[in-house]
């Protein structure tokens, strides 16, 4: 009996925290989150930023980007929603929103405050570590389980793109917070603005990414191509001979470097089994507005026809990597390197393309903003165009299709031929 009583008090507890949390969440969502540009990291942590400051932003800022995203999860159809590695990641998302609300209203009282409010941010960061693999375990489940038709799998596409960029700018605001005002985690490089360099050498990050690509390579193949740099450095004010260097995040450049090298390496070892690599050649420019890097290989490119599928989640012609790889760190085979690596380029406004030339080679371009006032984040917004994709069918395709036949035409040809 007691028990009883006991667990209808925690449920009408569950139950009153859940309805709170609805009304914040319904609160916070109205607000569109507030990019903000490479620029204003750099002023805020070099000059006149303050923890305070910090604090009154992100107490706002942080429930609202969990909030727009939250209204998001809610809109997948219930099949994704009723899996358990979704409703996981779920519970993350409350529990971390939950957190964040409890400093609402209340003003940076003192020293001890500033350090309760920055750990809290540490154990969110921690709790959501492992978002990404969990989501896509999650879709991994609903494919086993009820199997994805294309409806479905355009929402999933459009939902884990705007999630994952969302948790790459909330990554980003925590990150910058306890970097420049936790008293535990401080930059080991003095030049850093939290995770920011306002003078990143790209030449050092691309040969980083290799050498790292390359020991991945060599364990799988015994063999890795070699890598060729060359660099123009066309940038107003600055001289044809200066290393090329910019305003930026280093482990996101080098996240989208190293996936695109494992990428060419793989591309490249297979496609040249039995002769020598040729090597990647790659080139990093500097003008006015974007800086690119172009890695090519020549790992005889991809076929027009999969390269729409080249940026969907979960597309490898890998064979998937058994669980006890994750050790052991793959080449390939999630199908995640990819899509990841676009939205950490478009996070600050940059992008990654892929030319292709079947029979050679591939091109992978990544480009950014030179200029850091104009790289700003790029964040989803939770309104009435963001839910209609949620509930609107890809329509009916209005030009013909080889794959597609449509029984009338085929019949009426036959009989023209009769
Ligand atoms: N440079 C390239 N040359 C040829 N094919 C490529 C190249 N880059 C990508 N691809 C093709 O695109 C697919 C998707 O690449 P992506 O990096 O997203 O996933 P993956 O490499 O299979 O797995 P992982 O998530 O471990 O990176 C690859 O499986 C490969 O078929
Ligand atoms: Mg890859």
């Amino acid at each position: 009996m007691k028990l009883f009583g006991c667990l209808l008090q925690n449920l009408s507890k569950m139950r009153r925290s859940t309805a709170v949390n609805t009304q914040w969440l319904d609160y916070y969502s109205q607000f569109h989150p507030s990019p903000v540009s490479i620029q204003q990291f750099l002023d805020f942590g070099s000059k006149d930023g303050s923890s305070r400051e910090s604090y009154t932003f992100l107490q706002k800022e942080l429930p609202v980007r969990l909030a727009n995203i939250m209204k998001e999860i809610n809109l997948l159809p219930d099949t994704l929603l009723t899996m358990p590695s979704v409703k996981l990641v779920m519970s993350w998302y409350e529990q971390s929103f939950k957190e964040l609300i409890e400093f609402e209203n209340k003003d940076c009282q003192n020293h001890r405050f500033m350090e309760n409010f920055t750990s809290t941010l540490v154990h969110i960061r921690n709790r959501h570590s492992n978002v990404v693999e969990t989501m896509a375990q999650g879709v991994i489940e609903l494919k086993e389980s009820h199997g994805i038709d294309s409806n479905t799998e355009n929402r999933i596409q459009y939902f884990l793109d705007r999630f994952y960029m969302s948790r790459i700018s909330i990554r980003m605001l925590i990150n910058q917070h306890t970097l420049l005002f936790g008293k535990k985690e401080k930059n080991n490089d003095p030049r850093h603005i939290g995770c920011i360099d306002p003078s990143c050498n790209v030449s050092l990050v691309v040969q980083d990414a290799y050498e790292n690509a390359r020991f991945l390579c060599e364990q799988y193949y015994l063999a890795a191509p070699e890598l060729d740099i060359v660099s123009r450095n066309n940038a107003e004010s600055e001289c044809e001979s200066d290393p090329i260097q910019i305003v930026y995040v280093p482990s996101h450049l080098y996240h989208m470097l190293f996936e695109l090298f494992k990428n060419a390496m793989r591309a490249a070892v297979e496609y040249h089994s039995e002769e020598s690599v040729p090597p990647l050649k790659v080139m990093i420019v500097k003008g006015q507005e974007d800086l690119s890097i172009k890695v090519a290989d020549q790992g005889g490119g991809i076929p027009r026809s999969k390269l729409d599928l080249l940026f969907q989640y979960m597309y490898s012609t890998a064979p998937q990597p058994a669980r006890s790889d994750i050790a052991t760190a793959p080449l390939a085979g999630y199908g995640y390197g990819l899509p990841l690596s676009r939205l950490y380029a478009r996070y600050f406004q940059g992008d990654i393309v892929l030319n292709s030339f079947e029979g050679y080679g591939t091109d992978a371009i990544i480009y950014l903003k030179v200029l850091s006032n104009e790289a700003n984040e790029m964040l989803p917004v939770y309104n009435k165009t963001a839910s209609r994709v949620y509930h609107t069918d890809i329509p009916v395709n209005d030009w013909s299709s080889p794959w597609q036949t449509n029984q009338r035409s085929v019949s009426s040809f036959a009989k023209m031929r009769c």
